[in-house]
Protein backbone atom coordinates (compact mmCIF):
# COMPACT_ATOMS: atom_id res chain seq x y z
CA UNK A 1 0.00 0.00 0.00
CA UNK A 2 2.80 2.36 0.98
CA UNK A 3 5.08 1.14 -1.77
CA UNK A 4 1.52 2.24 -4.07
CA UNK A 5 1.46 5.69 -2.87
CA UNK A 6 5.07 6.19 -2.85
CA UNK A 7 5.51 5.37 -6.88
CA UNK A 8 2.59 7.25 -8.04
CA UNK A 9 3.92 10.21 -6.31
CA UNK A 10 6.91 9.80 -7.48
CA UNK A 11 6.13 9.77 -11.15
CA UNK A 12 2.81 11.17 -12.01
CA UNK A 13 3.25 14.15 -9.29
CA UNK A 14 6.76 15.56 -9.96
CA UNK A 15 5.08 19.37 -9.69
CA UNK A 16 7.20 21.50 -11.42
CA UNK A 17 6.56 24.74 -9.03
CA UNK A 18 7.58 22.40 -6.19
CA UNK A 19 11.00 23.45 -4.91
CA UNK A 20 11.79 21.36 -1.67
CA UNK A 21 11.86 17.45 -2.19
CA UNK A 22 10.06 15.15 1.01
CA UNK A 23 9.96 11.95 1.88
CA UNK A 24 8.75 9.51 5.27
CA UNK A 25 10.01 6.62 6.03
CA UNK A 26 7.91 3.45 7.42
CA UNK A 27 10.62 1.62 9.55
CA UNK A 28 7.73 -0.24 11.46
CA UNK A 29 7.01 -1.77 7.86
CA UNK A 30 10.37 -2.96 7.22
CA UNK A 31 8.85 -6.55 6.06
CA UNK A 32 10.69 -7.37 2.68
CA UNK A 33 14.53 -8.74 2.48
CA UNK A 34 16.33 -6.76 -0.44
CA UNK A 35 17.79 -9.53 -2.48
CA UNK A 36 21.79 -9.56 -2.24
CA UNK A 37 21.14 -11.03 -5.70
CA UNK A 38 19.87 -7.53 -7.04
CA UNK A 39 23.35 -6.54 -6.96
CA UNK A 40 24.53 -9.17 -9.52
CA UNK A 41 26.41 -9.25 -12.43
CA UNK A 42 26.77 -10.40 -16.10
CA UNK A 43 29.59 -11.54 -18.14
CA UNK A 44 29.24 -12.79 -21.79
CA UNK A 45 31.59 -14.12 -24.37
CA UNK A 46 31.31 -10.82 -26.08
CA UNK A 47 34.70 -8.47 -27.02
CA UNK A 48 36.47 -7.91 -24.08
CA UNK A 49 34.89 -9.16 -21.50
CA UNK A 50 35.72 -12.29 -20.91
CA UNK A 51 38.70 -12.57 -22.61
CA UNK A 52 41.38 -10.17 -21.55
CA UNK A 53 38.94 -8.44 -19.26
CA UNK A 54 38.42 -11.57 -16.84
CA UNK A 55 40.44 -14.25 -18.42
CA UNK A 56 44.16 -13.20 -19.75
CA UNK A 57 45.86 -16.83 -19.08
CA UNK A 58 49.78 -16.20 -19.24
CA UNK A 59 49.67 -13.23 -21.73
CA UNK A 60 50.53 -10.35 -19.21
CA UNK A 61 52.77 -10.11 -16.78
CA UNK A 62 50.06 -9.52 -13.78
CA UNK A 63 48.89 -11.67 -11.26
CA UNK A 64 46.07 -14.24 -12.13
CA UNK A 65 44.90 -17.44 -10.51
CA UNK A 66 43.96 -19.99 -12.91
CA UNK A 67 44.54 -17.58 -15.50
CA UNK A 68 41.77 -15.16 -14.21
CA UNK A 69 43.34 -11.96 -13.26
CA UNK A 70 43.51 -11.43 -9.77
CA UNK A 71 43.07 -7.58 -9.74
CA UNK A 72 39.42 -8.15 -11.21
CA UNK A 73 39.15 -10.94 -8.65
CA UNK A 74 39.67 -8.24 -5.72
CA UNK A 75 37.52 -5.93 -7.10
CA UNK A 76 34.31 -7.76 -7.99
CA UNK A 77 35.01 -9.12 -3.89
CA UNK A 78 35.11 -5.94 -2.64
CA UNK A 79 31.77 -5.50 -4.36
CA UNK A 80 30.71 -8.43 -2.73
CA UNK A 81 29.42 -9.60 -5.82
CA UNK A 82 26.46 -12.22 -4.86
CA UNK A 83 26.03 -13.85 -8.44
CA UNK A 84 27.41 -14.24 -12.13
CA UNK A 85 25.47 -14.62 -15.03
CA UNK A 86 26.88 -16.94 -17.85
CA UNK A 87 28.31 -17.23 -20.92
CA UNK A 88 25.69 -15.37 -22.62
CA UNK A 89 23.46 -13.04 -23.83
CA UNK A 90 23.31 -13.86 -27.45
CA UNK A 91 26.13 -15.92 -27.15
CA UNK A 92 24.44 -18.33 -25.01
CA UNK A 93 21.88 -19.66 -27.52
CA UNK A 94 24.99 -21.08 -29.81
CA UNK A 95 26.87 -22.14 -27.19
CA UNK A 96 27.93 -26.21 -27.09
CA UNK A 97 28.95 -26.74 -23.53
CA UNK A 98 30.94 -29.89 -24.55
CA UNK A 99 33.09 -27.82 -26.75
CA UNK A 100 34.96 -26.29 -23.64
CA UNK A 101 35.65 -28.45 -21.10
CA UNK A 102 38.80 -31.43 -21.32
CA UNK A 103 42.22 -30.41 -21.91
CA UNK A 104 42.73 -27.17 -23.39
CA UNK A 105 44.43 -28.18 -26.49
CA UNK A 106 41.78 -30.78 -27.33
CA UNK A 107 38.96 -27.73 -27.24
CA UNK A 108 37.32 -27.15 -30.16
CA UNK A 109 37.76 -23.71 -31.44
CA UNK A 110 34.52 -22.09 -32.88
CA UNK A 111 33.35 -18.76 -34.77
CA UNK A 112 31.53 -16.49 -32.12
CA UNK A 113 28.50 -15.64 -34.74
CA UNK A 114 26.82 -13.70 -32.35
CA UNK A 115 29.74 -11.04 -31.58
CA UNK A 116 32.71 -11.87 -34.01
CA UNK A 117 35.84 -13.41 -33.89
CA UNK A 118 37.27 -16.99 -32.66
CA UNK A 119 36.34 -18.65 -29.56
CA UNK A 120 39.20 -21.11 -28.76
CA UNK A 121 36.81 -22.19 -25.31
CA UNK A 122 39.69 -21.77 -23.27
CA UNK A 123 37.35 -20.46 -20.55
CA UNK A 124 34.54 -23.04 -19.97
CA UNK A 125 32.18 -24.63 -17.15
CA UNK A 126 35.07 -25.74 -15.06
CA UNK A 127 36.96 -22.34 -15.28
CA UNK A 128 33.38 -19.99 -15.03
CA UNK A 129 32.51 -22.25 -11.71
CA UNK A 130 35.64 -22.11 -10.02
CA UNK A 131 35.99 -18.64 -10.62
CA UNK A 132 32.84 -18.49 -9.33
CA UNK A 133 33.77 -20.16 -6.29
CA UNK A 134 36.56 -17.72 -6.00
CA UNK A 135 34.13 -15.08 -5.58
CA UNK A 136 31.51 -16.52 -3.29
CA UNK A 137 29.30 -15.95 -5.81
CA UNK A 138 26.51 -17.60 -7.19
CA UNK A 139 26.55 -18.94 -11.02
CA UNK A 140 23.69 -18.41 -12.77
CA UNK A 141 23.99 -20.13 -16.06
CA UNK A 142 21.82 -19.60 -19.52
CA UNK A 143 21.10 -22.31 -21.21
CA UNK A 144 21.44 -22.93 -25.48
CA UNK A 145 17.69 -23.18 -26.19
CA UNK A 146 18.09 -22.15 -30.12
CA UNK A 147 20.59 -24.69 -31.27
CA UNK A 148 21.18 -26.65 -28.44
CA UNK A 149 18.71 -29.25 -27.40
CA UNK A 150 16.70 -30.39 -24.08
CA UNK A 151 19.51 -33.36 -23.71
CA UNK A 152 22.04 -31.10 -24.00
CA UNK A 153 20.98 -29.13 -21.73
CA UNK A 154 19.98 -31.85 -18.96
CA UNK A 155 23.60 -33.78 -19.54
CA UNK A 156 25.18 -30.17 -18.34
CA UNK A 157 23.20 -29.77 -15.56
CA UNK A 158 23.89 -33.37 -14.55
CA UNK A 159 27.43 -32.39 -15.32
CA UNK A 160 27.70 -29.79 -13.03
CA UNK A 161 25.10 -30.68 -10.31
CA UNK A 162 24.69 -34.87 -10.21
CA UNK A 163 26.69 -36.39 -7.57
CA UNK A 164 29.78 -38.23 -8.20
CA UNK A 165 29.42 -41.75 -9.95
CA UNK A 166 25.93 -41.13 -11.05
CA UNK A 167 26.75 -41.19 -14.39
CA UNK A 168 29.58 -41.24 -17.47
CA UNK A 169 28.85 -37.54 -17.34
CA UNK A 170 29.97 -37.58 -13.57
CA UNK A 171 32.56 -39.93 -14.54
CA UNK A 172 33.62 -37.15 -17.19
CA UNK A 173 33.46 -34.56 -14.50
CA UNK A 174 35.76 -35.91 -12.39
CA UNK A 175 38.36 -37.01 -15.13
CA UNK A 176 38.62 -33.43 -16.11
CA UNK A 177 39.78 -32.75 -12.07
CA UNK A 178 36.42 -32.15 -10.23
CA UNK A 179 35.07 -34.05 -8.46
CA UNK A 180 32.61 -32.48 -6.13
CA UNK A 181 29.38 -31.15 -7.81
CA UNK A 182 29.25 -27.34 -8.38
CA UNK A 183 25.60 -27.52 -6.85
CA UNK A 184 24.48 -24.17 -9.35
CA UNK A 185 21.01 -23.34 -8.18
CA UNK A 186 20.37 -20.63 -11.13
CA UNK A 187 19.10 -21.57 -14.36
CA UNK A 188 18.33 -19.38 -17.42
CA UNK A 189 15.98 -21.06 -20.02
CA UNK A 190 17.44 -19.42 -23.30
CA UNK A 191 17.98 -15.61 -23.55
CA UNK A 192 15.89 -12.82 -25.29
CA UNK A 193 13.96 -15.96 -27.32
CA UNK A 194 12.09 -12.96 -29.27
CA UNK A 195 15.01 -12.04 -30.95
CA UNK A 196 18.56 -13.56 -31.16
CA UNK A 197 17.18 -16.48 -29.11
CA UNK A 198 14.97 -18.12 -31.82
CA UNK A 199 12.81 -15.15 -32.87
CA UNK A 200 10.08 -17.14 -30.93
CA UNK A 201 6.12 -16.11 -30.17
CA UNK A 202 5.70 -16.30 -26.77
CA UNK A 203 3.29 -19.56 -27.24
CA UNK A 204 5.87 -21.57 -29.19
CA UNK A 205 8.16 -20.54 -26.31
CA UNK A 206 6.06 -21.57 -23.58
CA UNK A 207 5.51 -25.26 -25.01
CA UNK A 208 9.62 -25.56 -25.44
CA UNK A 209 10.27 -23.87 -21.90
CA UNK A 210 7.96 -26.27 -20.25
CA UNK A 211 10.05 -29.25 -22.21
CA UNK A 212 13.38 -27.96 -20.78
CA UNK A 213 11.71 -27.40 -17.44
CA UNK A 214 10.04 -30.54 -16.77
CA UNK A 215 13.82 -32.41 -17.57
CA UNK A 216 15.53 -30.56 -15.62
CA UNK A 217 16.16 -32.60 -12.34
CA UNK A 218 16.98 -30.61 -8.72
CA UNK A 219 19.89 -33.45 -8.36
CA UNK A 220 19.97 -33.32 -4.34
CA UNK A 221 20.24 -29.32 -4.84
CA UNK A 222 20.50 -27.92 -1.16
CA UNK A 223 18.05 -25.17 -2.13
CA UNK A 224 16.07 -26.40 -5.43
CA UNK A 225 16.08 -25.46 -8.77
CA UNK A 226 15.96 -22.15 -9.74
CA UNK A 227 14.22 -22.05 -13.43
CA UNK A 228 13.88 -18.77 -15.48
CA UNK A 229 11.95 -18.28 -18.31
CA UNK A 230 12.46 -15.65 -20.89
CA UNK A 231 10.20 -12.66 -20.34
CA UNK A 232 9.95 -9.55 -22.56
CA UNK A 233 12.66 -6.47 -23.51
CA UNK A 234 10.04 -3.98 -23.75
CA UNK A 235 7.03 -2.88 -23.45
CA UNK A 236 4.97 -6.51 -24.40
CA UNK A 237 3.25 -7.47 -21.12
CA UNK A 238 1.17 -9.69 -23.84
CA UNK A 239 4.40 -11.90 -23.55
CA UNK A 240 4.58 -11.71 -19.96
CA UNK A 241 0.78 -12.28 -19.86
CA UNK A 242 1.24 -15.82 -22.28
CA UNK A 243 4.23 -17.35 -19.65
CA UNK A 244 2.52 -16.81 -16.83
CA UNK A 245 -1.06 -17.78 -17.81
CA UNK A 246 0.67 -21.52 -19.91
CA UNK A 247 3.58 -22.49 -17.23
CA UNK A 248 2.20 -24.19 -14.13
CA UNK A 249 3.71 -22.59 -11.08
CA UNK A 250 5.81 -25.67 -10.21
CA UNK A 251 7.36 -25.78 -13.30
CA UNK A 252 8.94 -21.54 -13.15
CA UNK A 253 10.83 -19.58 -10.56
CA UNK A 254 11.79 -16.83 -12.17
CA UNK A 255 10.88 -14.34 -15.14
CA UNK A 256 13.79 -12.90 -16.38
CA UNK A 257 13.47 -8.75 -18.11
CA UNK A 258 15.71 -6.96 -20.26
CA UNK A 259 15.78 -3.02 -20.07
CA UNK A 260 18.87 -0.96 -21.43
CA UNK A 261 18.45 3.10 -20.90
CA UNK A 262 18.91 3.81 -24.62
CA UNK A 263 17.35 6.86 -26.17
CA UNK A 264 18.26 6.36 -29.61
CA UNK A 265 18.63 2.18 -31.01
CA UNK A 266 19.99 3.63 -34.47
CA UNK A 267 21.83 6.29 -32.72
CA UNK A 268 22.88 5.20 -29.02
CA UNK A 269 25.44 8.58 -28.97
CA UNK A 270 29.09 8.67 -27.48
CA UNK A 271 29.40 7.16 -24.19
CA UNK A 272 31.62 10.15 -22.88
CA UNK A 273 30.96 13.38 -25.51
CA UNK A 274 26.99 13.91 -25.23
CA UNK A 275 25.02 16.42 -25.01
CA UNK A 276 22.72 17.24 -22.48
CA UNK A 277 19.85 16.85 -23.73
CA UNK A 278 20.91 12.88 -25.17
CA UNK A 279 21.62 13.14 -20.47
CA UNK A 280 18.46 13.63 -20.11
CA UNK A 281 16.70 11.28 -22.88
CA UNK A 282 18.84 8.40 -20.73
CA UNK A 283 17.88 9.26 -17.96
CA UNK A 284 14.34 9.28 -19.22
CA UNK A 285 14.96 6.06 -20.51
CA UNK A 286 16.47 4.53 -16.91
CA UNK A 287 13.27 6.06 -15.22
CA UNK A 288 11.37 3.93 -17.85
CA UNK A 289 12.49 0.85 -15.22
CA UNK A 290 10.06 1.60 -12.88
CA UNK A 291 6.74 1.56 -15.34
CA UNK A 292 8.21 -1.70 -16.40
CA UNK A 293 8.42 -3.93 -13.40
CA UNK A 294 5.49 -2.08 -12.19
CA UNK A 295 3.34 -3.44 -15.02
CA UNK A 296 5.17 -6.67 -15.56
CA UNK A 297 4.22 -7.24 -12.07
CA UNK A 298 0.76 -6.04 -12.59
CA UNK A 299 0.60 -8.94 -14.76
CA UNK A 300 2.12 -11.49 -12.98
CA UNK A 301 -0.43 -10.79 -9.79
CA UNK A 302 -2.54 -11.56 -11.98
CA UNK A 303 -1.40 -15.47 -11.88
CA UNK A 304 0.94 -15.21 -8.70
CA UNK A 305 -0.75 -13.22 -5.82
CA UNK A 306 2.04 -14.63 -3.71
CA UNK A 307 4.47 -13.30 -5.86
CA UNK A 308 6.22 -16.69 -6.02
CA UNK A 309 7.80 -16.32 -9.32
CA UNK A 310 10.36 -13.81 -9.28
CA UNK A 311 11.01 -10.85 -11.44
CA UNK A 312 14.81 -11.36 -12.84
CA UNK A 313 15.96 -8.17 -14.89
CA UNK A 314 19.17 -9.83 -16.15
CA UNK A 315 20.24 -7.56 -18.18
CA UNK A 316 20.08 -4.02 -17.53
CA UNK A 317 22.67 -0.64 -17.88
CA UNK A 318 23.30 2.06 -20.66
CA UNK A 319 23.92 1.49 -23.77
CA UNK A 320 25.96 3.70 -26.50
CA UNK A 321 28.00 3.58 -29.92
CA UNK A 322 30.94 1.40 -29.26
CA UNK A 323 34.18 3.41 -29.17
CA UNK A 324 36.10 3.50 -32.29
CA UNK A 325 39.69 2.73 -31.27
CA UNK A 326 39.47 -0.95 -31.41
CA UNK A 327 39.00 -2.01 -27.58
CA UNK A 328 36.67 -4.74 -29.13
CA UNK A 329 33.02 -5.19 -29.21
CA UNK A 330 30.24 -3.10 -27.39
CA UNK A 331 33.28 -1.30 -25.62
CA UNK A 332 32.41 2.09 -23.89
CA UNK A 333 33.15 4.66 -21.70
CA UNK A 334 31.66 5.02 -17.70
CA UNK A 335 30.87 8.33 -16.92
CA UNK A 336 28.18 10.29 -14.17
CA UNK A 337 25.66 9.49 -16.26
CA UNK A 338 26.44 6.07 -15.55
CA UNK A 339 26.32 6.59 -11.72
CA UNK A 340 22.67 7.93 -12.15
CA UNK A 341 21.51 5.23 -14.12
CA UNK A 342 22.87 2.56 -11.65
CA UNK A 343 22.12 4.73 -8.46
CA UNK A 344 18.03 5.37 -9.78
CA UNK A 345 17.72 2.19 -11.38
CA UNK A 346 19.24 0.31 -8.10
CA UNK A 347 16.69 2.32 -5.50
CA UNK A 348 13.72 0.90 -8.23
CA UNK A 349 14.92 -2.39 -7.58
CA UNK A 350 14.79 -2.28 -3.60
CA UNK A 351 11.81 -0.88 -3.70
CA UNK A 352 10.07 -3.77 -5.43
CA UNK A 353 11.80 -6.23 -3.60
CA UNK A 354 8.65 -8.32 -3.12
CA UNK A 355 9.12 -9.16 -6.89
CA UNK A 356 12.47 -8.63 -8.11
CA UNK A 357 14.62 -11.41 -6.63
CA UNK A 358 17.59 -10.51 -9.24
CA UNK A 359 19.75 -8.35 -11.26
CA UNK A 360 22.52 -8.54 -13.55
CA UNK A 361 24.38 -5.54 -14.80
CA UNK A 362 25.01 -5.28 -18.77
CA UNK A 363 28.94 -6.28 -18.44
CA UNK A 364 31.10 -6.63 -15.76
CA UNK A 365 34.57 -5.76 -17.61
CA UNK A 366 35.12 -3.86 -20.69
CA UNK A 367 31.13 -4.53 -22.22
CA UNK A 368 28.81 -2.17 -22.22
CA UNK A 369 28.12 -0.38 -18.19
CA UNK A 370 31.27 -2.00 -16.85
CA UNK A 371 31.98 -1.54 -13.44
CA UNK A 372 35.65 -1.98 -14.81
CA UNK A 373 37.83 -1.59 -17.56
CA UNK A 374 41.04 -2.81 -18.23
CA UNK A 375 44.14 -2.16 -20.72
CA UNK A 376 46.55 -4.83 -20.82
CA UNK A 377 48.08 -4.96 -17.61
CA UNK A 378 45.82 -1.84 -16.24
CA UNK A 379 42.67 -1.65 -14.91
CA UNK A 380 40.42 0.64 -13.50
CA UNK A 381 36.92 1.35 -11.91
CA UNK A 382 34.25 3.29 -13.15
CA UNK A 383 31.54 5.85 -11.33
CA UNK A 384 29.14 2.13 -11.85
CA UNK A 385 31.65 0.81 -9.66
CA UNK A 386 31.26 2.94 -6.83
CA UNK A 387 27.86 3.04 -7.07
CA UNK A 388 27.69 -0.54 -6.60
CA UNK A 389 30.25 -0.74 -3.81
CA UNK A 390 28.12 2.07 -1.95
CA UNK A 391 25.03 0.40 -2.10
CA UNK A 392 26.21 -2.75 -1.21
CA UNK A 393 24.82 -1.79 2.11
CA UNK A 394 21.39 -2.70 1.08
CA UNK A 395 22.30 -6.26 0.00
CA UNK A 396 20.12 -8.79 2.44
CA UNK A 397 18.83 -6.00 4.86
CA UNK A 398 15.03 -5.33 4.86
CA UNK A 399 13.81 -2.78 2.74
CA UNK A 400 12.45 0.18 4.92
CA UNK A 401 9.17 1.73 2.72
CA UNK A 402 9.30 5.20 2.03
CA UNK A 403 7.16 7.57 0.75
CA UNK A 404 8.96 10.04 -2.21
CA UNK A 405 7.30 13.51 -3.28
CA UNK A 406 10.08 14.62 -5.85
CA UNK A 407 11.09 18.04 -7.74
CA UNK A 408 11.10 17.76 -11.41
CA UNK A 409 14.11 17.70 -13.75
CA UNK A 410 12.73 19.48 -17.22
CA UNK A 411 14.04 19.72 -20.22
CA UNK A 412 12.77 19.25 -24.00
CA UNK A 413 8.93 19.91 -22.43
CA UNK A 414 9.19 16.91 -20.73
CA UNK A 415 9.44 16.36 -17.02
CA UNK A 416 10.93 13.97 -14.89
CA UNK A 417 11.43 13.02 -11.10
CA UNK A 418 15.26 14.49 -10.35
CA UNK A 419 15.06 12.69 -7.02
CA UNK A 420 15.41 8.91 -6.53
CA UNK A 421 15.84 7.41 -3.34
CA UNK A 422 15.44 3.99 -1.09
CA UNK A 423 16.17 2.31 2.62
CA UNK A 424 17.29 -1.19 3.96
CA UNK A 425 18.04 -1.53 7.84
CA UNK A 426 20.80 -4.05 8.37
CA UNK A 427 20.65 -6.92 10.99
CA UNK A 428 22.53 -4.44 13.56
CA UNK A 429 19.72 -1.83 13.29
CA UNK A 430 21.25 0.76 11.35
CA UNK A 431 19.63 2.32 8.22
CA UNK A 432 20.63 2.99 5.34
CA UNK A 433 19.47 5.74 2.89
CA UNK A 434 20.49 5.74 -0.88
CA UNK A 435 19.65 9.14 -2.67
CA UNK A 436 20.11 9.79 -6.31
CA UNK A 437 20.20 13.57 -7.48
CA UNK A 438 19.73 13.32 -11.70
CA UNK A 439 19.09 16.90 -12.23
CA UNK A 440 22.49 17.95 -14.03
CA UNK A 441 21.85 21.69 -12.91
CA UNK A 442 21.06 22.27 -9.97
CA UNK A 443 21.39 20.88 -6.19
CA UNK A 444 18.23 19.74 -4.62
CA UNK A 445 17.88 19.91 -0.75
CA UNK A 446 15.44 16.61 0.70
CA UNK A 447 13.74 16.79 4.52
CA UNK A 448 13.17 13.11 5.59
CA UNK A 449 10.79 11.87 8.03
CA UNK A 450 12.16 9.12 9.84
CA UNK A 451 9.16 7.81 11.33
CA UNK A 452 9.51 5.37 14.66
CA UNK A 453 13.47 5.63 13.75
CA UNK A 454 15.98 7.35 16.43
CA UNK A 455 18.49 7.90 14.47
CA UNK A 456 21.26 9.84 16.45
CA UNK A 457 24.11 9.87 13.89
CA UNK A 458 24.31 9.96 10.41
CA UNK A 459 27.51 9.63 8.43
CA UNK A 460 27.61 9.53 4.38
CA UNK A 461 29.18 9.48 1.11
CA UNK A 462 28.71 11.39 -2.20
CA UNK A 463 29.77 10.38 -5.91
CA UNK A 464 29.95 13.09 -7.82
CA UNK A 465 31.68 15.33 -10.30
CA UNK A 466 31.65 18.69 -11.64
CA UNK A 467 30.33 17.75 -14.88
CA UNK A 468 27.99 14.24 -16.37
CA UNK A 469 30.48 13.63 -18.85
CA UNK A 470 33.27 13.39 -16.04
CA UNK A 471 35.09 9.90 -15.90
CA UNK A 472 37.96 7.95 -15.05
CA UNK A 473 40.37 6.95 -17.19
CA UNK A 474 43.80 5.29 -17.57
CA UNK A 475 45.55 8.46 -17.02
CA UNK A 476 43.23 9.49 -14.53
CA UNK A 477 41.87 7.23 -13.09
CA UNK A 478 40.43 8.52 -9.83
CA UNK A 479 39.40 11.83 -11.13
CA UNK A 480 35.44 10.08 -9.96
CA UNK A 481 35.08 7.85 -6.84
CA UNK A 482 33.19 8.66 -3.36
CA UNK A 483 33.78 10.99 -0.45
CA UNK A 484 32.93 11.60 2.52
CA UNK A 485 29.77 13.71 2.71
CA UNK A 486 28.44 15.81 5.44
CA UNK A 487 25.59 17.30 3.91
CA UNK A 488 22.73 16.18 6.19
CA UNK A 489 21.39 17.19 9.38
CA UNK A 490 19.17 15.15 11.98
CA UNK A 491 16.68 17.23 13.95
CA UNK A 492 13.79 16.37 15.45
CA UNK A 493 12.58 12.63 13.88
CA UNK A 494 13.80 14.24 10.79
CA UNK A 495 16.77 14.43 8.23
CA UNK A 496 17.56 17.12 6.06
CA UNK A 497 20.00 16.42 3.18
CA UNK A 498 21.60 18.50 0.45
CA UNK A 499 22.49 17.10 -2.57
CA UNK A 500 24.85 18.81 -5.05
CA UNK A 501 23.71 18.45 -9.09
CA UNK A 502 24.31 14.79 -10.63
CA UNK A 503 24.98 13.13 -6.93
CA UNK A 504 24.77 9.59 -5.30
CA UNK A 505 24.74 10.05 -1.88
CA UNK A 506 24.36 7.15 0.82
CA UNK A 507 24.14 7.69 4.24
CA UNK A 508 24.42 5.60 7.56
CA UNK A 509 21.75 6.23 10.65
CA UNK A 510 22.84 5.11 13.79
CA UNK A 511 21.00 5.02 17.18
O1 LIG B 1 24.39 -7.50 -23.47
C1 LIG B 1 24.53 -7.51 -24.87
C2 LIG B 1 23.40 -8.23 -25.56
O2 LIG B 1 22.20 -7.52 -25.34
C3 LIG B 1 23.08 -9.62 -25.08
O3 LIG B 1 23.88 -10.58 -25.66
C4 LIG B 1 21.65 -9.79 -25.49
O4 LIG B 1 20.94 -10.66 -24.66
C5 LIG B 1 21.09 -8.38 -25.47
O5 LIG B 1 20.41 -8.07 -26.62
Amino acid sequence: MMRKLFFTICLFGAVASQSQNKAALYPEKAETQISKHIYGHFAEHLGRCIYDGIYTGDNYNIPTTSGVRNDVIEALKNLNIPNLRWPGGCFADTYHWKDAIGPKDQRKPIENTSWGGREDNSFGTHEFLNLCELLDAEPYLAVNMNSGSVQEAVEWEQYVNNPNGSSHLTDLREKNGRSKPWDVKYWGIGNESWDCGGDMTADYYSNLYKRYAVAMTNYGNSDGLFRIAVGPGQADYEWTETIMKQVPARRIEGLSVHHYSVFNWSDKGSSYAFSEEEYFKTMKQAWFMEEFITKNSEVMDKYDQDKNVKLIVDEWGGWYETMPEGEGALYQQNTIRDAMIAGLTLNIFNNHADRVHMANLAQTVNVLQAVILTEKEKMILTPTYHVMEMYKVHQDAQLVPIELSADSFNMLDESIPAVSASASMDVSGKMHISLTNIDSKKAQSIVINLGSFTGKNVTGRVLTSEKVQDRNTFDQPEKVKPQPFNESKLSKGSLTVSLPKNSVVVLELSK
